[in-house]
């Protein structure tokens, strides 16, 4: 997209696209956002959008600002989705100290519309799992805002999260950790999935805030990505590189997002046996951990425990 040469016009055909996925939505909102920020000056005409009813729902098309549909945030999400939703940093900040409870509440209200309960496993791993990946859009990306968008498909029994910020991205994120040499985005992204590497909590690190519940550790990224791995699947792409993760196998692809984006799949059949990998995936991510010199080996910040583990203390 970003190879168009440069134009005076631009046509969007949404004719082709039977199908809209969460993160695809988001991803695309934000690459489309992006292109128009970079052509202010062309003029912009959308094609086919009108017959993708589920897409103008969730708030696709408002979310790039062709009126069409629902505006973000609008739809009910009351089903098993929460429509294309922008969560600001100004607005969670209700008091001294209080994002971090505020986006643990989101995460639950969000995980709650997806499973329609509170109290299962199911609802349990996606709280973590959204929490810890908006968390970092929150403290790390420098933008203020994040586009999120999920359904859960009962039928399938899967449920697809997307969230995405257009902020520094993971490799200028990581580069605040002086023990890091990263030279490429792939080696930020392998990087930021293993246990206790974090740009910010590190040998030397300022210990202010340390003991915060909400001080980092380095295992948001880790935790997550095993949990989707382990029990469907886990895509980030941020700057130049994307890594898909399935199972055991790990593909690399070339892609350009300015920011971070992350879809997790999660097959909610795995997700009860995934109960008990929870406390040892902790522990073997301390072991890997103490085998990498400069890193924080201190063990996850007791909001990287998900609340499972936490209650099996
Ligand atoms: N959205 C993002 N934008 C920029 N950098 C990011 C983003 N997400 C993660 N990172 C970088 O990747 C690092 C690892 O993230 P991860 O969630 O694993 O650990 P953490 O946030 O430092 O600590 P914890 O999640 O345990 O509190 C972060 O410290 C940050 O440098
Ligand atoms: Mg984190």
């Amino acid at each position: 997209m970003f190879n168009t040469p440069e134009d005076d016009e631009y046509e969007f055909d949404f004719g082709n696209m039977g199908w809209f996925p969460p993160f695809s939505m988001v991803y695309l909102a934000a690459q489309i956002n992006r292109f128009r920020r970079e052509r202010r000056q062309a003029q912009y005409r959308a094609l086919n959008h009108d017959t993708n009813t589920y897409a103008a729902h969730m708030g696709f098309f408002e979310s790039f600002d062709l009126h069409y549909g629902n505006l973000v945030g609008q739809a009910l999400g009351s089903d098993t989705y929460v429509p294309i939703t922008e969560i600001r940093r100004d607005q969670l900040e209700t008091g001294a100290g209080a994002v971090g409870d505020a986006i643990e509440e989101n995460a639950g209200r969000l995980a709650e519309i997806l499973t329609r309960e509170n109290q299962s496993q199911t609802f349990k791993t996606l709280q973590y799992s959204i929490r810890e990946i908006l968390r970092n859009s929150i403290e790390h990306s420098g933008t203020d805002s994040v586009l999120l968008c999920a359904q859960y498909w009962p039928s399938k029994g899967r449920v697809e999260v997307g969230i995405v910020d257009c902020g520094i991205g993971i490799r200028q994120g990581l580069a605040r950790n002086p023990h890091l040499e990263i030279n490429t985005d792939e080696e930020a992204l392998r990087l930021s999935m293993m246990p206790g590497v974090s740009g910010v909590a590190f040998e030397g690190a300022p210990t202010a805030h340390r003991d915060d519940v909400w001080a980092n550790s380095g295992y948001g990224l880790f935790m997550t990505s095993r949990i989707c791995m382990e029990a469907g699947a886990f895509f980030i792409a941020s700057g130049n590189a994307s890594t898909l993760i399935a199972g055991n196998d790990s593909n690399s692809y070339e892609q350009t997002f300015n920011g971070t984006a992350i879809r997790m799949l999660i097959d909610i059949n795995r997700v009860q046996e995934l109960d008990n990998r929870l406390r040892q995936l902790h522990i073997e991510g301390q072991e890997i951990a103490a085998g990498i010199t400069g890193i924080n080996t201190q063990g996850a910040s007791p909001a990287s425990v998900s609340a499972s583990m936490r209650s099996a203390d």
